[in-house]
């Protein structure tokens, strides 16, 4: 098993994306979840919100916490196709799995930007026809905890922009943490309160013949997150020490063996317009 030599302090879910040895694995782990993704959905842009976007002189789109921009790349070669002009932003607090720009798509930029804790500067301010945000529920410990990011959204977006937002969460994990994920499943009534209008939630089943896929990426993560951890010298009264976590983790690869699958089941998409 590969665990990071990094020590990370408590439980800080939020720490696992800043840890200087994620990159490589965690960027192969995203381009795999990405492709798993449009398995699910077929879609970069939802077709109604692409529908009604086409015709644009220019479209000007951001990618909140955009990992590796695997998703604005892709939609990059995607509008290429239908001759759009586009300007594709992705932001990130972690620029370690940003592909060099000499590889990026022209009109295609990423920039080390902290969603939550950095005020966006003025001139990225009310321009974005859309603001894509995907596998970000992690981070989001529960409801409350989702004003910020829509917050941010919101501040992005021009009159009548889309909010378009993808959890891929498992939803039962990390609850002895406190951490809640049962917004997920209503996120569309969140748009909706938080003042985004013509608000409504996509359920996407998950193809059985991606299930396998979908378990090597999660096993991925739980590999990982051992670091999280703390070693029972130091810790012997933690509700799960590294070690527990290891062997559950061992145990859990053979059961993979035998046939057990992990997976959400389903993928949503919640989109959301500001308005006018
Ligand atoms: C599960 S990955 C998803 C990446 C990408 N959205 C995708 O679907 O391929 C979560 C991403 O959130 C980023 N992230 C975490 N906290 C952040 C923050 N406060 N501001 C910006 N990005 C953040 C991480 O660095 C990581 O790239």
């Amino acid at each position: 098993m590969t665990t990071s030599s990094t020590e990370f302090k408590g439980y800080d879910q939020a720490q696992y994306w800043v840890a200087p040895a994620r990159n490589f694995r965690s960027s192969a782990r995203l381009h795999l979840q990405h492709f798993l993704v449009q398995n699910t959905l077929g879609y970069l842009l939802e077709p109604a919100v692409e529908k009604s976007l086409a015709g644009s002189q220019k479209l000007i789109v951001a990618d909140l916490a955009c990992g590796n921009g695997v998703w604005l790349t892709e939609l990059h070669s995607r509008l290429a196709k239908n001759n759009t002009v586009a300007q594709l932003d992705g932001f990130d607090i972690n620029p370690v799995n940003f592909p060099d720009p000499a590889f990026l798509p022209a009109g295609v930029t990423l920039k080390m930007i902290d969603i939550l804790a950095e005020s966006i500067p003025a001139e990225l301010k009310g321009i974005y026809d859309v603001v894509h945000i995907r596998a970000f529920d992690s981070v989001i410990r529960n409801a409350e905890a989702l004003k910020p990011v829509l917050t941010v959204a919101s501040e992005l977006l021009k009159p009548g922009g889309f909010l378009h937002a993808i959890s891929t969460v498992l939803k039962g994990a990390l609850r002895a943490q406190g951490i809640q994920k049962d917004w997920v499943d209503v996120l569309d009534t969140h748009l909706a309160a938080f003042g985004f209008r013509n608000t409504r939630l996509l359920v996407h089943e998950k193809r059985k013949q991606d299930f396998k896929g979908w378990t090597e990426d999660y096993l991925m993560v739980w590999e990982e997150v051992a670091a999280l951890f703390p070693p029972k010298a130091t810790s012997p009264d933690a509700p799960m020490t590294r070690e527990t976590w290891i062997d559950l983790f061992a145990k859990g690869v053979k059961e993979t063996e035998q046939g057990v699958v992990v997976h959400q089941g389903r993928i949503m998409t919640a989109i959301g317009q500001k308005p006018l």
